[in-house]
C-alpha cells in the first residue's frame, strides 16, 4: 500500500481475479435493471464520454437543467436504484475506516476512448467519509492533484483490481482520468474500463 499524499491511498491489485469477476457479474445484474446512460454537463448539456449508472439508496446524476445531485431513482426508468451488493459494503467496512455505510455507488463505464476531466467530488453533505474507488477492466492513467484546480498534479496507472481511497486532506483532491489503455485486461469481453466509486452522502 503506497501512501501518496494527504490521505490518498493506492492499493494495487487489492481484488484478485475471482473477486473482479464476481463484481463484473454483479454489475451486469445492476445494469440490466438500471441501464447505463449518457450524463450531460449542467448548463451546456454537453454529453460526457463515460456512461453511468448507480446502485445503493442514492445515485449521483447530472443533466442540463438540474445539474449535479443525488437522487434515489434512475433518471430514465424512474425506478429506485438496485441495492448495493454485500461485496461492496464489505469492502467499505474493511477499508474506509468510517462507521456509517456508503449510500451511493456510482458505476462509470469508459469505452477505450473515454476520459474524465479533472474535478472534485463535492456534492456530498458528508465530506469527512472517504471516497473508495475500484478499477475493473482496462488500465487507465489516473491524475490527482491537490485542492487547487490550477495546482500541481501527478499521474499513475490504475489496473484492474486496484483500489484508490481519497480520504483525510485528500478527500477533496482534484482527480480525473486522462486515458484508457486498450487491450490491457481480459476481464471485460468488449474492452473498456469500469470504475465504481463508493460514497457516503448524508452526514
Ligand atoms: C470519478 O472520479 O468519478 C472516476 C474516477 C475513475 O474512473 O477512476
Ligand atoms: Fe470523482
Amino acid at each position: 500500500m503506497a501512501t501518496l499524499a494527504n490521505g490518498i491511498r493506492h492499493l494495487p491489485g487489492y481484488l484478485d481475479r475471482a473477486a473482479q469477476e464476481r463484481l463484473v457479474e454483479l454489475i451486469r445484474g445492476i445494469v440490466a435493471e438500471a441501464p447505463l446512460y449518457v450524463p450531460e454537463m449542467p448548463g451546456t448539456g454537453k454529453p460526457m464520454s463515460v456512461r453511468m449508472t448507480n446502485c445503493g439508496p442514492l445515485g449521483w446524476v447530472t443533466d442540463r437543467e438540474k445539474g449535479y445531485r443525488y437522487q434515489s431513482f434512475h433518471p430514465g426508468t424512474k425506478k429506485p436504484w438496485p441495492a448495493m451488493p454485500e461485496e461492496l459494503l464489505d469492502l467499505w467496512q474493511k477499508l474506509a475506516g468510517y462507521s456509517k455505510p456508503p449510500e451511493a455507488c456510482l458505476i462509470n463505464f469508459y469505452s477505450d476512448d473515454a476520459k474524465m476531466g479533472l474535478h472534485q467530488d463535492r456534492d456530498e453533505a458528508d465530506l469527512v467519509a472517504p471516497l473508495l474507488s475500484i478499477s475493473l477492466g482496462n488500465s487507465c492513467l489516473f491524475r490527482v492533484g491537490g485542492l487547487d484546480r490550477k495546482g500541481p498534479t501527478g499521474s499513475f496507472r490504475l489496473s484492474s483490481g486496484d483500489i484508490v481511497i481519497l480520504g483525510g486532506e485528500g478527500r477533496l483532491a482534484f482527480h480525473g482520468v486522462d486515458r484508457i489503455y486498450p487491450g490491457t485486461s481480459t476481464l471485460l469481453r468488449n474492452g473498456g474500463r469500469i470504475n465504481l466509486t463508493l460514497r457516503r452522502v448524508n452526514s
